[in-house]
């Protein structure tokens, strides 16, 4: 198939708010057959009410649900926006021309059996076509879009979808269908829920563009299987953080998982350090599990951001109280902690027996008037910053009353102070539970459950509040001098380049590397010693010999002129009894380098992300512990140093059993110089210093080794 007209430059796409505000939304392969897409997704827009015109098209004409099928997009009398195309895989083609000629500015292409079942070509002529046109496409492959900025429901979904102020964006269509329903049974609003699936044009970043400016859109909740164009989608998820809650769920967590996600969407599913590390880089939440999601994203939606650190948790139960201080801890939330203050603030409800020691146990014996005075006391302080109440149902509790109490108190701070509610008990529990939820009171059944929404809404506050993330200015890297080092060794037929070849390029990064002298006699080697200083290594220099440590060819630690002497008699001894033929050019003198704290520093392109670093300590942290930090680059020295503070081994580098505190910022300079050197030299595929000794604050770092492998230019075309 030959697109035809796609040639020359594309045109300008149409603005994505075209999308979610329509004038006009026409459906073609819109069917009368209630049990075919095409009636579903008619019916779901007449019933959302879709504030549009509802368009038809079918070429049999006729009646639907009271409204005209028209033969052909040309005889639609009003303006198309967005046609919604429920024809099968060999009839989307053919129907762009009268899309195109209608002007319609968005095709949500709901057909199946493209690039995800590996037809490739088809997917992308439809995209150029349309890219050609001035159109934009949406999937193929998906269940449509839900826009509740003009009420249109354009899905096959089950329907009834609630407007709200949580936009849900997912690449599985099946999990999307199914969060219509449940989004529904749990009463959770939606301000828009868009199906991407193969992502052919739109893709996340896209919609996240238009969302962050969607007033209706408080939180975002993002359900990925593979990254593509992750460079962009980095740069757009940092703005959207900034400024509202962003919730991802990715599957492809294990290796199984991610071998089935990339068959599923035809995308690859990124390694998944890399991007826990980068989502986190971002400030997006990342959820374990859909529920998680949920419980989230409905308390984010509503919760007003906390005005300081410090929560207090009041219960009926000291056992519940353990595990929600337990829980606080797990997901971060500190407790108010000013054993006075708690004391006065609960001295009028407080038994003798009870705790006013934060958790603030009121005991069994409470009443439901002892328990919400002493809400009520927690959430008129200022500062008191968020209040974790915990119930257990007891026989001197009025149920009942107790939720009238909690709805009031609920009502009255709700946009003042966060709350979580976690309650427990019997049929009468679960039924107050129930209609709590429905009524938007964010109660939990599992004390982890609710502190763990609490911790989400702590994180994303943090993010929120703390300075932006900002890009290293552009640096002065000497990009020209590196490649001319790569074209020489790519003209060996080389991928990788020798050790001299690395340190040269490390030399124009500004590494610092051991001293190092080649010396062609014997006077020349203890004249280089002399003049790098004692203690030094000595390594053969010869073309012949590429494993120097089998041939005898390597000397440590070498403390005087003498042992410089012999060293240099025995290596040249050993390396001609190994090979007898070897061309021998003399002896590297080598500065021995003092024990410091061993680390590595990485940078590589990844098919995700494009450029990343990653920072670990040496040996048994990095092979076993897996202890490494990632980050997408190009990164700043701030962000470097936050990156190193996030491994679990950090302590090893503040200094830890009398050990002096080590120069972290400069480990954090080399791996901010990776990163440049990382997103301006695509061609660098791979650069590892390993290990980088870091050594006592001030004392600076040293690059021991240096191994760069290079290719054909890499990157993201986003
Ligand atoms: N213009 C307008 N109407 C047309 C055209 C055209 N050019 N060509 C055909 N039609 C009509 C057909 O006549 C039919 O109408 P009818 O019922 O009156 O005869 C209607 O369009 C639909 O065409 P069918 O051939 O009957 O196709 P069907 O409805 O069976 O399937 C569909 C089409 C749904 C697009 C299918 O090909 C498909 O891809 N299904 C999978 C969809 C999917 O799962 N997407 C991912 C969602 S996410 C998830 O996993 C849940």
């Amino acid at each position: 198939m030959s697109s035809g007209c796609c040639s020359g430059k594309p045109a300008r796409g149409a603005t994505i708010d075209r999308l979610f505000r329509p004038q006009g939304v026409a459906v073609v392969g819109a069917s009368t057959n209630p049990a075919k897409i095409g009636y579903r997704v008619v019916e779901n827009m007449v019933r959302s009410g879709f504030s549009g015109g509802i368009y038809p098209v079918n070429p049999k004409g006729g009646e639907l649900l009271g409204r005209p099928v028209y033969a052909s997009l040309r005889e639609v009398p009003g303006t198309v926006d967005v046609a919604v195309l429920c024809v099968p895989a060999d009839h989307v083609y053919p129907t762009l021309a009268e899309c195109a000629d209608k002007g319609v500015g968005h095709l949500v292409i709901i057909t199946s059996g493209f690039s995800e079942v590996g037809n490739l070509d088809l997917e992308k002529e439809i995209v150029q076509y349309a890219r050609a046109h001035g159109m934009r496409v949406l999937g193929p492959n998906i269940f449509g879009i839900y826009s509740a900025a003009s009420r249109l429901d354009a899905t096959f979904g089950p329907g009834g979808i609630l407007p709200g102020h949580v936009a849900i964006v997912t690449q599985s269509g099946a999990l999307g269908i199914a969060m219509i329903g449940k989004t529904a049974a749990e009463s959770l609003g939606l301000s828009a829920l868009i199906s991407v699936g193969n992502k052919s044009d739109i893709d996340e970043s896209d919609l996240l563009e238009y969302l962050a400016e969607d007033a209706a859109t408080r939180v975002v909740l993002i359900y990925i299987e593979g990254v593509k164009g992750g460079e962009r989608l980095v740069r757009t998820l940092k703005r959207i953080t900034a400024r509202k809650h962003v919730v991802a769920i990715k599957s492809g967590r294990s290796k199984r998982g991610a071998m089935a996600a990339a068959s599923h969407t035809g995308s690859l599913a990124g390694a998944d350090a890399v991007f826990d590390d980068i989502m986190r880089q971002c400030g997006v939440l990342r959820a374990e599990s859909v529920q998680e999601a949920f419980h989230w994203v409905r308390f984010l939606s509503d919760a007003p951001l906390p005005s300081g650190d410090e929560a207090v948790i009041v219960t009926n139960g000291g056992g519940i109280g353990v595990l929600a201080t337990d829980a606080c801890e797990k997901y971060g939330v500190p407790l108010f902690d000013d054993q006075t203050i708690l004391k006065q603030t609960f001295a009028e409800v407080m038994p003798d027996f009870g705790s006013s020691k934060n958790p603030v146990d009121l005991t069994g014996q409470a009443t439901a008037e002892d328990y919400a005075r002493s809400l009520e006391a927690v959430l008129e302080r200022d500062d008191m910053n968020a209040v974790v109440a915990l119930y257990c149902e007891t026989a001197l509790f009025d149920t009942e009353k107790f939720s009238v109490l909690l709805r009031s108190l609920y009502e009255r701070y709700k946009e003042r102070k966060p709350i979580v509610f976690s309650l427990f008990g019997g049929e009468r529990i679960e039924r107050i539970l129930r209609e709590l939820r429905v009524e938007g009171l964010p109660v939990f059944g599992d004390v982890y459950e609710a502190v763990s929404a609490l911790g989400a809404l702590y994180r994303s506050w943090r993010q929120q509040t703390a300075t932006a993330e900002t890009e290293p200015p552009p640096s002065e890297l000497d990009v020209a001098g590196i490649r001319a080092i790569l074209s020489r060794a790519g003209k060996e037929g080389r991928g990788f380049l020798l050790a001299h070849e690395a340190a040269a390029v490390a030399e124009r990064l500004g590494l610092r590397m051991p001293r190092s002298i080649l010396a062609r006699n014997l006077d020349e080697a203890v004249r280089a010693a002399g003049e790098i200083g004692y203690p030094v290594v000595m390594k053969v220099v010869s073309k012949d010999i590429i494993h120097k440590s089998d041939a005898g060819g390597v000397a440590l630690d070498l403390e005087t002129a003498n042992e410089v002497i012999d060293a240099y008699q025995a290596i040249l001894q050993s390396c001609l009894a190994y090979k007898p033929d070897a061309v021998i050019e003399g002896v590297e003198v080598v500065e021995m380098v003092k024990a410091g704290v061993e680390t590595i520093i990485g940078a590589r392109q990844d098919s995700s992300f494009g450029p990343v670093v990653m920072f670990g300590l040496g040996g048994i942290y990095v092979e076993v512990m897996k202890d490494v930090a990632f980050r997408a680059a190009p990164i700043d020295a701030t962000t470097a140093r936050i990156m190193i503070g996030s491994i679990r081994s950090y302590p090893l580098l503040l200094g830890v059993r009398g050990e002096s505190r080590k120069d972290v910022g400069a480990a954090a300079e080399v791996i901010v110089r990776l990163s440049q050197l990382a997103t301006q030299c695509r061609e660098i595929t791979d650069i590892e210093v390993n290990p980088l000794v870091v050594y006592d604050y001030g004392k600076g770092v040293v690059a021991v080794d240096v191994r760069i492998l290079f290719g054909s230019q890499g990157g993201d075309a986003a």
